[in-house]
C-alpha cells in the first residue's frame, strides 16, 4: 500500500503525520518505508536519530519526480507499506505523488490561510482525477473541536469534494518532543496522542481494505 501525504501548503504536519502513521505501522508487524520528497529532508533527519532498538522504518530521500515514480514501485515490492512525505510545491511532483497514492492524505490545521491554500491545491487534484481515480482525504491537524474556528473550517470543507476523515489530530507537545528523538507519537508518553494516531492508521487500513474489496 501507497499512502501519499501531501499539500501545497507548507508546515501543516505532513512530515508529523508520515513519520507517526509510520511508526504505528511498523509496531503492527508491517514492513514499511517512508519516502521523503522535501529538500528539507525532516523524516530523513527524524530517521537518523531513530533508536536501533524501535521497530524499523526504512527512510529514502527522493526530490526528483521521476525518480519517485520508478522507485516508489520498486519499493512497493519489498514494503508492505510506503508513505511518500510530500513538500508543498506546484511543480510536477506532486501530480506524481497525488498519481502514486492509493490513498492520499491532505493535512490542513483550520484556518482560511490553508483553506484558501486548499483551493489552489485542488487544480491539481483535479488534473490527477482525470489520469486516475484518486482516494484523497483532508485530514484536520491541530483541530479543537471546542474550538469554533476549527468548526467553521471544518464546515467550509464540506464545499470540496474531498472527503474529511473522522480521525483528528489535537494540538500536542508530544508531536513536537517526539519526533526530534526519532519517535512516533505511539512510543511516547501522551497516551491521548498515542490513541488519535493508533486511530488514523486504523481508519486508513480500514479505507484501504474498503477499497480492495
Ligand atoms: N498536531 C500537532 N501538534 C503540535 N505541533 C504540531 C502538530 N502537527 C504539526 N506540528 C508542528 O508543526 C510544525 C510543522 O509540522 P511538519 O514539519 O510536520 O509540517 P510539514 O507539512 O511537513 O512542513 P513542510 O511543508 O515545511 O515540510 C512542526 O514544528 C511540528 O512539530
Ligand atoms: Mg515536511
Amino acid at each position: 500500500m501507497i499512502i501519499s501525504v501531501t499539500s501545497l501548503k507548507g508546515g501543516v504536519g505532513k512530515s508529523t503525520v508520515s513519520t507517526n502513521i509510520a511508526v504505528c505501522f511498523a509496531h503492527m508487524g508491517y514492513k514499511v518505508a517512508i519516502v521523503d520528497t522535501d529538500t528539507n529532508m525532516s523524516s530523513v533527519h527524524w530517521s537518523g536519530l531513530r533508536g536501533d532498538e524501535r521497530p524499523s522504518v526504512a527512510v529514502f530521500g527522493i526530490t526528483d519526480s521521476a525518480a519517485l515514480r520508478k522507485n516508489v514501485k520498486r519499493l512497493e515490492e519489498d514494503y508492505d507499506v510506503v508513505v511518500i512525505d510530500g513538500k508543498p510545491t506546484i511543480s510536477k511532483l506532486v501530480s506524481t505523488i497525488l498519481l502514486l497514492g492509493d490513498i492520499v492524505i491532505i493535512p490542513l490545521k483550520p484556518s482560511g490561510l490553508d483553506i484558501w491554500a486548499t483551493e489552489q491545491f485542488l487544480e491539481k487534484y483535479e488534473q490527477a482525477k482525470t489520469l486516475k481515480d484518486v482516494k484523497a482525504y483532508f485530514l484536520l491537524n491541530e483541530y479543537d473541536e471546542n474550538l469554533t474556528l476549527c468548526r467553521e473550517s471544518k464546515d467550509a470543507l464540506k464545499d470540496f469534494e474531498i472527503p474529511v476523515l473522522k480521525t483528528t489530530l489535537k494540538t500536542r507537545v508530544a508531536y513536537k518532543e517526539a519526533i526530534v528523538l526519532g519517535d512516533g507519537v505511539f512510543e511516547y508518553t501522551d497516551y491521548k496522542a498515542k490513541k488519535e494516531m493508533r486511530n488514523l492508521t486504523k481508519e486508513l487500513l480500514d479505507l484501504s481494505q474498503a477499497e480492495t474489496q
